[in-house]
């Protein structure tokens, strides 16, 4: 895993969109409208398939980093259609997500599972975001706090019981179900709630200085237009963007916030 990060993360949830010549298009376009910036990390998550391709095109451009979807809960096996975590990193990917809610909804990765496969990821040296957030109707039944705490307290039992190590330099994401690629954002004042809920679950876990340091970013229906005022919530250190990444001129835009380009 790479040194502690500066600034902000600003990452792209390619899901299943962008096969390799896609992948190519994109990056001739991005890296002009985007040059590295030391202050910012920003990070891709383009399908398996494609980060060969992501990897060969990004013409030499290693401030644009790489990471993988999703990984297995075994390091290897019997499990057809799987990647695992220590694959990922035999092929240089450097980070990884776990728990992103369309895994959770649609391949069954319960909390616990969700834990092992952020195990899997810190042994293999890469670097995980743990996706959190609730449902509308966990939220309408008042419930956030309660989802956000056995989300984060069990993915960080499983961890610890692991015996993988330590996580240092902790990222999570805080993405609402409700507000995934429905167009509904939360309000900053929203996501200062839940990231601040978060970072006590952290500090009650793991103390004030980890929880204060820990990266927490935001994803659900980010946009140019909502970028600034998102980054500029209390407690929001980047964000985990889906739709408005697979187009580089608003991935660039939102890539630039606050940069004074
Ligand atoms: P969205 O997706 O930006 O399209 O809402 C975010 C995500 O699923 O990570």
């Amino acid at each position: 895993m790479s040194e502690a990060l500066r600034g902000p993360v600003l990452a792209a949830n390619w899901k299943m969109y962008k096969g390799p010549g896609a992948t190519r298009v994109f990056l001739d376009r991005f890296v002009a409208l985007y040059p590295a910036h030391s202050d910012r990390s920003v990070v891709f998550f383009p399908s398996a398939i494609s980060i060969p391709a992501f990897v060969a095109d990004r013409s030499g451009r290693e401030d644009l980093e790489v990471g993988i979807q999703d990984v297995h809960t075994e390091v290897e096996g019997a499990c057809t259609g799987a990647v695992s975590a220590a694959m990922a990193a035999e092929a240089e990917i450097g980070w990884g997500l776990a728990g992103h809610s369309e895994r959770r909804r649609d391949f069954g990765d319960h909390d616990a599972t969700v834990g092992i496969k952020l195990s899997r990821l810190l042994e293999a040296g890469l670097r995980p975001i743990l996706c959190v957030g609730e449902t509308l109707e966990e939220r309408r039944g008042g419930l956030l706090e309660e989802v956000l705490s056995r989300q984060v307290e069990t993915a960080l039992d499983v961890l610890e019981s692991s015996g993988c190590g330590p996580w240092n330099d902790k990222v999570l994401a805080y993405e609402p179900v409700w507000a995934i690629g429905t167009g509904e954002t939360a309000t900053p004042g929203d996501a200062a709630e839940a990231h601040g809920l978060i970072r006590e679950v952290l500090s009650r876990r793991a103390g004030d200085e980890p929880a204060a340091t820990a990266k927490i970013l935001y994803g659900g229906s980010v946009k140019p237009g909502n970028i600034e005022a998102l980054l500029g919530a209390d407690g929001v250190d980047g964000v985990l963007v889906g739709g408005a990444s697979l187009d580089p001129d608003s991935f660039a835009r939102i890539c630039l916030a606050g940069s004074g380009r």
